[in-house]
């Protein structure tokens, strides 16, 4: 690594999320379309020995300890490297996180090591960067063609929620496999029909631990979105909006309105990291 690197740790969205089944070691079967938005943490990379230095709106949130994931990734990989984590998305807030990041430093490192779902189940969705169906605990990955744009609002009501007492919460864990997706969506109304017909189910647990997540919903919905869902175990909800301008004023408002919730509107990334 001659030079230092630069990368985005885009956030990932599950635009649906079946839990199908339950194994014997205690973790979840999912069935996940998941996409990846144009905004991000950044991470960067430089020579010298593993270090870990965080900054931006969210850094508070985390520490700089050996058994921080971008730490982890790099030890995993079995490279030295000056760490910096600018962390601009809530901490514990299932729009990817530390799996992003550290998803992040792999890809600056250029290491694909074995194994990498260990410091999380999401990190192979993440190292893929594309839209994808996401199955078993998140290592089968199948990726999909190029998703129509979509106007996306995420709104997060400002507290963390832990994964696994969500994932505890859950009151069904045999529930129906997502629909087959189309080959290709023709266009965004064609997606967003398919997706009416999926679920979080997530979603009503994570409700019961935090009533906000009702009310962020319910905020989505009040904007006119074409569709308001919870993205992993919580607590960011998305919404789904006709047109960039109709995301942007319904940040605008639901922010006015919300001053301790953080709320952004995006697009999809571009097709590839
Ligand atoms: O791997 P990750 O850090 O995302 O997982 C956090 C926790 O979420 C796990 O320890 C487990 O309790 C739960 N989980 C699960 N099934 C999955 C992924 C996560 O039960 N497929």
């Amino acid at each position: 690594m001659p030079q230092p690197r630069r990368e985005l740790a885009p956030a990932k969205l599950n635009l649906t999320l079946h839990v199908t089944g339950r194994r014997p070691d205690g973790y979840h079967l999912l069935d996940s379309l998941v996409v990846f938005l144009a905004l991000g943490d950044v991470v960067t990379v430089a020579p010298g020995p593993l270090s870990l230095e965080l900054s931006g709106p969210f850094a508070k949130g985390l520490t700089a300890e050996p058994d921080n994931l971008c730490l982890r990734a790099a030890r995993l990989a079995g490279h030295e490297a000056r760490i910096t984590l600018e962390k601009n998305l809530p901490v514990a807030s299932g729009i990817g996180g530390g799996s992003a990041d550290a998803a992040a430093v792999l890809r600056a490192l250029d290491a694909r090591p074995e194994g990498s779902e260990v410091l999380g189940a999401d990190v192979p969705v993440c190292l893929a960067g594309r839209p994808t169906r996401m199955r078993g605990l998140g290592e089968i990955l199948d990726p999909l063609p190029p998703l129509p744009q979509l106007h996306v609002l995420l709104v997060n009501p400002g507290r963390g929620l832990s994964t696994p007492q969500v994932f505890q919460a859950l009151q069904r864990r045999d529930n129906p496999p997502m629909p087959e997706p189309m080959p290709g969506f023709p266009d965004a109304a064609a997606l967003i029909d398919f997706l009416r017909r999926c679920r979080n189910d997530l979603e009503a647990p994570a409700i019961r631990l935090m009533p906000e997540i009702a009310a962020c919903l319910a905020a989505i919905r009040d904007q006119g979105a074409q569709l308001a869902r919870m993205s992993g175990s919580g607590a960011t909800c998305f919404g789904l909006f006709a047109s960039a301008a109709q995301a942007e004023a319904a940040r605008t408002r639901i922010a006015g309105a919300n001053p301790g919730w953080w709320v952004a509107a995006s697009g999809l990334a571009p097709a590839n990291p």
